[in-house]
This record gives C-alpha cells, sequence and structure tokens, in this order.
C-alpha cells in the first residue's frame, strides 16, 4: 500500500519535472550540410542529442552576430568524422539546456573557405526568435549564407586577380565569345582515413561542396551509367556523386557513342592541358543488344570531371546536350546544367547551321538535382527523472 502510494507520488512529480530529450541529426545519410531539424524550442533541462551523419561534421557554439565564428567560451563537439554509408550507432554528443536564452549552433567543417559547411547555411538554434523577429532562425541561417557568399567571392577575386578589372568574375570558353563563370579555387587537404581497419594519409585537392575523400569501401562502389539509352544522346544519370576508388561503368547502350573527358570552360573537346590528356574511351558502336560495350574509369580525387560523347555524325552529340558530369558543385554557378548549357551554346544550333533544334531533348533529361531529402526524425522521447525524487523522498 505504502510502496505504491509513493510510486504514484513520484510519477505525478516526475510530470512536472520531466525532460524532454531532442534528437537532431547533423549532417545527411547522403552528405546534405544540413541539422534536421534546423531550430528546436526547449526548456531549461532539456537534452539536445546531436546524432552525426557520413562526413566530418560539428556542433559548435557561435552568436547571432557571428554566425560562422566560435562563441568565446562556447560549447564545441568538435570533429566527428564518420565513414560514409554510416547509418547504424551513428555517434552522439548531448547538451543540456540550462535556460531559455538562443543558443546558436554551426559546424566548423572548412571555415573560412568557400567550402565552409557554415557558409553554405550549416546551421542550428535552440530557443532562437520567432519568425519575422530581428533574431529569428531564418535570419541567422540568412547570415551564415551571407558568409559562405562573401567567402567565395573572396575566392573568385583572389583567383581572377590579374585581371584589375571590376568585371573580373566571369572569364571567356576556350572559343564562341561565351562568358563564364570563373573556376572554383581547390584546397589542398591532408587527411587521415580510417575504413575497415586500414587507415591511410591522403593529400588531394579539395573543391567546394565535392564529397569527403573517404571512399565507400576500400574497393570502391561501382555506379552505373548507360550512354544512349532509348536510343537517346543521353547518360543516364547525367551527373553523379562519386567517392575516390568508385568505378564508374559505363554501359553503351545504342548508336556509337564515346565518354571523353574536357574541361568546364571547353566542353565538347578533350581535355590536353599543361600535358595532361583527358580519358577517352574511343567509340564503342552497338550492333547487338545481347551484349552491351562497357567501359570504365576509376575516380581518383575528388575534383569535378567534366566528359562529353565526341561523336559529330550526323550532327554534334555533346551540341546536343550529350555531356556528364562527376561531382560537379550544384551550389555553385559551375553547375551540371550550366554545363550542358555551356555545350549546347557553343557547340549546338549556334555552331551548326542545320535548324536541328533536336527536340530540347537535353532540358527533359536533367533530373531534379540534389533533392534534400532531410529525415525528419525529431523523435521526441521523455525521459523520467523520478530516481532522484524516489531517493530523497525514502
Ligand atoms: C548547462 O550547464 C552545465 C553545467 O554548468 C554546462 O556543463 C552546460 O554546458 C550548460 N549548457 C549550455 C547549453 O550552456
Ligand atoms: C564578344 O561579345 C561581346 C559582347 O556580346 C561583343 O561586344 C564582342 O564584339 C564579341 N567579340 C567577338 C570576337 O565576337
Ligand atoms: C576532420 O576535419 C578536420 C578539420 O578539417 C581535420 O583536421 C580532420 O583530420 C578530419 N578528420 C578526418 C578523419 O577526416
Ligand atoms: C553506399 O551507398 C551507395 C548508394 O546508396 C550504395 O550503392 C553502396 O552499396 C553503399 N556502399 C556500402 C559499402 O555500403
Ligand atoms: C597550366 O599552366 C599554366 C601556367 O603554369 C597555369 O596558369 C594554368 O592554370 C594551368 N592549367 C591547368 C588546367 O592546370
Ligand atoms: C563510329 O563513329 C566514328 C566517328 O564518327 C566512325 O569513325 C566509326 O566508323 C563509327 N563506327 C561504326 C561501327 O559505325
Ligand atoms: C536494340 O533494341 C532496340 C529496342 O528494343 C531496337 O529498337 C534496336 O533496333 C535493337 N538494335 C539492334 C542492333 O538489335
Ligand atoms: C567494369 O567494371 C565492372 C565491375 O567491376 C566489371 O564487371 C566490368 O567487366 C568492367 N568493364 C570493363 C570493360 O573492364
Ligand atoms: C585515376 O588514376 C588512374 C591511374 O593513374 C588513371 O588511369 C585514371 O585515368 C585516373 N582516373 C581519372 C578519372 O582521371
Ligand atoms: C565543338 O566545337 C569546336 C569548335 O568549333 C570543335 O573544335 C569541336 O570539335 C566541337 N566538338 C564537338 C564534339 O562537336
Ligand atoms: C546553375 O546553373 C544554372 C544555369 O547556368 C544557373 O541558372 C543557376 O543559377 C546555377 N545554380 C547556382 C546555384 O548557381
Ligand atoms: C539522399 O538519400 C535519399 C534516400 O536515401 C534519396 O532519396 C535522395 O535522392 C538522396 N539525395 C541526394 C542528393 O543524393
Amino acid at each position: 500500500m505504502f510502496c505504491l502510494s509513493l510510486l504514484c507520488l513520484a510519477l505525478v512529480h516526475s510530470l512536472s519535472v520531466s525532460a524532454t530529450v531532442y534528437d537532431v541529426q547533423v549532417g545527411g545519410a547522403n552528405g546534405t550540410l544540413a541539422y534536421s531539424p534546423e531550430a528546436i524550442f526547449a526548456q531549461p533541462g532539456d537534452q539536445v542529442v546531436f546524432h552525426f551523419n557520413p562526413k566530418n561534421h560539428t556542433v559548435t557554439q557561435s552568436s547571432f552576430a557571428d554566425p560562422c565564428g566560435p562563441k568565446e567560451g562556447g560549447l564545441d563537439s568538435g570533429f566527428v568524422p564518420v565513414a560514409t554509408n554510416t547509418t547504424d550507432s551513428l555517434p552522439t554528443w548531448t547538451i543540456t539546456v540550462n535556460d531559455t536564452q538562443p543558443i546558436w549552433v554551426y559546424c566548423k567543417q572548412a571555415a573560412n573557405t568557400p567550402a565552409s559547411h557554415c557558409g553554405l547555411g550549416m546551421v542550428f538554434a535552440v530557443n532562437c526568435g520567432a519568425d519575422g523577429s530581428p533574431n529569428s532562425f531564418s535570419n541567422f541561417k540568412s547570415a551564415a549564407l551571407a558568409v559562405g557568399a562573401s567567402l567565395s567571392a573572396a575566392a573568385a577575386t583572389s583567383t581572377a586577380s590579374s585581371s584589375e578589372s571590376a568585371v573580373s568574375t566571369t572569364w571567356t570558353a576556350a572559343y564562341g565569345n561565351v562568358t563564364i563563370p570563373p573556376a572554383a579555387e581547390p584546397t589542398l587537404v591532408t587527411e587521415t582515413i580510417t575504413l575497415e581497419a586500414s587507415t591511410w594519409t591522403t593529400t588531394y585537392s579539395s573543391y567546394p561542396g565535392s564529397p569527403a575523400a573517404t571512399p565507400a569501401s576500400l574497393e570502391g562502389n561501382v555506379i552505373k551509367v548507360t550512354v544512349g539509352g532509348s536510343n537517346q544522346l543521353v547518360f543516364d544519370p547525367p551527373r553523379i556523386s562519386a567517392e575516390p576508388r568508385d568505378i564508374i561503368m559505363f554501359e553503351f547502350q545504342s548508336k556509337n557513342h564515346t565518354v571523353t573527358q574536357s574541361s568546364f570552360d571547353d566542353p565538347c573537346r578533350q581535355l590536353n592541358a599543361n600535358g595532361t590528356i583527358g580519358f577517352d574511351s574511343g567509340f564503342h558502336a552497338v550492333t547487338d543488344n545481347a551484349t552491351l560495350p562497357t567501359w570504365n574509369i576509376t575516380v581518383n580525387d575528388t575534383a569535378p570531371i567534366w566528359a562529353y560523347c565526341r561523336q559529330k555524325t550526323p550532327t554534334s552529340h555533346c551540341g546536343a546536350g550529350m555531356v556528364f558530369a562527376i561531382n560537379s558543385n550544384e551550389q555553385s554557378a559551375r553547375n551540371f546544367s550550366a554545363f550542358q548549357n555551356l555545350a549546347e551554346q557553343l557547340n549546338g544550333t549556334a555552331s551548326t547551321s542545320s535548324s536541328s533544334s533536336t527536340a530540347g531533348e537535353s532540358q527533359t533529361s536533367v533530373p531534379a538535382s540534389g533533392t534534400l531529402s532531410v529525415g525528419v526524425s525529431s523523435a521526441i522521447l521523455t525521459v523520467v527523472v523520478a530516481a532522484a525524487l524516489v531517493s530523497s523522498l525514502l
């Protein structure tokens, strides 16, 4: 009897002081640069458990005034590297909310570079102001994105510093008098990679928005790309994201195509710069549907790779938009569709007098890129902190 009523008392008590535990995903399963959810409202005593997804993120406290800089004496999880494709037992880091003041958070990866995760919008807040108020979450995120934009602009102007002109942010394509956005400046990163009990150090060129240099597995994944499927002048998928060691297997399905490496500013000619000659599959004519030829390349770096089909008979396939990209930065002006537009502009109808406006197949073939499917997993658990109460009553 006594025990029962004590239990009831403890339970009644616990309801009024129960702490809520908020789960927040840090980054997405496929490398999304975001916290999910992006903002929560919590009471003193509540806990926030951060779950670190693949890549190498942090949970670092900043301030509204300086969204991408550390707050003096603020909280910081430090870097938490997680191998690609890890989905189970993600590392976690927990904070306790002590009051109702806002807590501003960002990921400090690649700080002060155009690849800054914070500058790309990877920010989070506890108890931010309501929508429409000066310290709302959207104002905080806008401020972080503005930091990113100015970092990119600074990198672009320092790259193009040779030309003093104010319009130094656009360059001209190799031919055709078309202005194109400048190249992003890569940063040389030396990283120790641990994967399946192997550890090694790698130095690679990291580009803004490029995937981590951590291979998906020791052998790499095989990613299949069809060439000329359904008799169309397309690579499918037209752009992919790949990690070092991944094998891209091109399967030729129709006609007589190639996979040839080019560069962003010269999309329809084989790369040949400073002694680097781009890869080329050679022509693969499909004569028999039973044995489709394949041709493979191995990805060595996370730098963007641009490619096209160099068939020109009867019309330029590249000019019809038959181009392909690996690790293009979709957050930049040098994204896949910009590359495809440039190919069409330089080698398309403008260059071949024949009005072969090939049914605009290129526009339709581009898939909705980078769908940010952030799993809204704000599973809210209630933790009963009755133990202490029970013991104090006893
Ligand atoms: C809450 O207080 C504890 C104990 O002083 C401290 O460790 C923790 O960092 C504080 N939480 C926040 C969000 O500042
Ligand atoms: C390139 O384009 C600009 C602006 O459209 C034009 O003024 C210029 O004459 C063109 N140059 C050549 C070589 O066609
Ligand atoms: C994580 O990122 C930090 C900062 O860029 C770097 O120093 C560290 O080596 C990275 N760790 C791994 C395992 O990639
Ligand atoms: C990693 O994810 C990709 C895409 O979901 C999948 O194809 C691949 O098999 C995964 N690799 C490993 C080692 O699990
Ligand atoms: C080729 O070399 C020149 C001069 O060293 C350099 O400015 C340019 O960026 C290089 N191009 C490539 C694609 O590496
Ligand atoms: C494939 O195309 C190339 C270039 O147009 C041509 O030289 C070659 O003969 C073609 N091959 C076949 C089997 O049609
Ligand atoms: C291959 O299959 C497609 C569709 O099934 C057909 O249109 C085409 O004629 C076939 N090509 C050859 C060479 O058999
Ligand atoms: C490409 O790689 C796949 C998977 O490793 C393999 O099955 C295929 O035979 C390779 N193709 C060529 C032409 O080497
Ligand atoms: C990766 O390196 C290998 C060996 O050096 C080379 O054959 C291959 O072409 C490289 N891959 C790319 C995409 O450049
Ligand atoms: C694209 O046009 C350039 C310049 O006219 C030409 O040199 C190149 O061969 C063309 N490439 C293709 C694939 O049409
Ligand atoms: C991607 O390229 C298209 C076409 O040039 C351009 O309109 C768009 O603004 C680019 N996206 C970004 C994020 O810059
Ligand atoms: C991320 O993964 C989800 C499902 O795992 C997928 O639907 C989505 O297309 C992926 N997004 C990107 C940008 O790869």
